[in-house]
């Protein structure tokens, strides 16, 4: 019965100060904790190369064509799909009636079909022709 007492009593004292800095500092430390893991899975989440969103049309090389590519081709998917291939331009073609007749993308025709895979295949050629402006890291 004493004992009861007396562990109550002691759990009714006030903290000491020491002891409350000490709450306090796991406190914060448990909530930056908590802050740098959910910015990591956010970095995650917007790592261009998987998430479409968050890209912009500069993530693709400057040049005419560049502003209907992207805006053609990351419906479905992030440019790195894009960025990584190195196709000759029959290619480039035959791939836009592939992703056409097999993923349901808008059939390009004309001229902007024209405009689309000839900025592929300049951009996205085969990797022996001259790599003008591109990015060694990217390709
Ligand atoms: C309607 C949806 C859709 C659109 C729009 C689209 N794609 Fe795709 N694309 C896909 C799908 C689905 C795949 C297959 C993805 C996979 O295999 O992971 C694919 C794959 C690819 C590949 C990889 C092919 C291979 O064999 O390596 C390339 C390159 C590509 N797309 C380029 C483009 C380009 C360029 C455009 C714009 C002209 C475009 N895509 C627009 C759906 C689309």
């Amino acid at each position: 019965m004493a004992g009861l007492f007396a562990s109550r009593g002691l759990r009714l004292l006030p903290a000491s100060e020491p002891q409350r800095r000490a709450g306090r500092w796991m406190l914060r430390s448990a909530f930056l904790a908590l802050a740098l893991m959910a910015g990591a899975a956010v970095a995650q989440t917007s790592n261009p190369a998987d998430a479409p969103g968050g890209e912009e049309p500069s993530i693709l090389p400057a040049g005419n064509g560049q502003e209907e590519v992207f805006y053609a081709c990351t419906a479905c998917h992030s440019t790195a799909i894009i960025r990584r291939s190195a196709f000759p331009r029959q290619q480039w073609d035959g791939l836009m009636d592939w992703m056409t007749e097999k993923h349901g993308m808008n059939p390009l025709e004309g001229d902007e079909r024209k405009l689309i895979v000839d900025y592929l295949a300049q951009h996205f050629g085969p990797r022996t022709t001259p790599a003008r402006g591109r990015n060694p890291f990217l390709n």
